[in-house]
């Protein structure tokens, strides 16, 4: 270990580093597969922005019958997911790539499912599966990732945390309901 040397000799770095600086943060050492890095990310952005929209129609309709709490919760999430949603993009922009927001083939895209629901419980399990699908396919997203990109890792797993803390506010939920 006292013999180990650091990763890239500091000449070495520097001569890198001036080598395509159109490349902006993406440097020779980036090591991800840039192009499957940002069709994942596409389509997380994709299940961020149904799930914005599964949520604001959940909240405007459980305003309907009478369940001021339960409506506030749909709409929180539906602005966290939202700000998922813009981290991901400006993600995608700085890997060089263009974040795809184009309505057609938006559910193709998109893990998690567009589902109304009737009734309040409806909506809520609803929204709880689609947070534990969201929940599944960000752990793959960061498995993949691995070493090889670690500020998209970080990301990913800040917004995994949060996708998670969603499913247990929706639980709880269910309980208060009696479900
Ligand atoms: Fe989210
Ligand atoms: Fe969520």
């Amino acid at each position: 270990m006292a013999n180990k040397p650091f990763l890239t000799d500091i000449k070495t770095l520097r001569e890198r580093a001036r080598r395509h600086i159109e490349q902006g943060a993406i440097t020779e050492g980036y090591s991800a597969d840039r192009e499957t890095v940002i069709k994942v990310l596409n389509e997380a952005l994709a299940t961020e922005i149904v799930c914005v929209l599964r949520y604001r129609r959940h909240y405007f309709m459980a305003s309907g019958i009478n369940a001021e709490s339960v409506a506030a919760e749909f709409l929180q999430h539906s602005n966290e997911e939202q700000g998922h949603a813009d981290q991901i993009a400006q993600r995608i922009v700085q890997l060089g790539g263009q974040p795809n927001f184009d309505p057609e083939g938006l559910l193709t895209r998109s893990h998690a499912e567009y589902v109304e629901g009737e009734t309040l419980t409806e909506m809520i399990k609803e929204d709880l599966v689609a947070e534990r699908i969201a929940i599944d396919s960000y752990r793959d997203i960061i498995q993949y990732l691995g070493n090889d990109d670690p500020t998209t890792r970080r990301m990913m797993e800040t917004i995994l945390a949060v996708e998670e803390e969603h499913a247990d506010d929706l639980v709880s939920l269910l309980n208060e309901m009696g479900n």
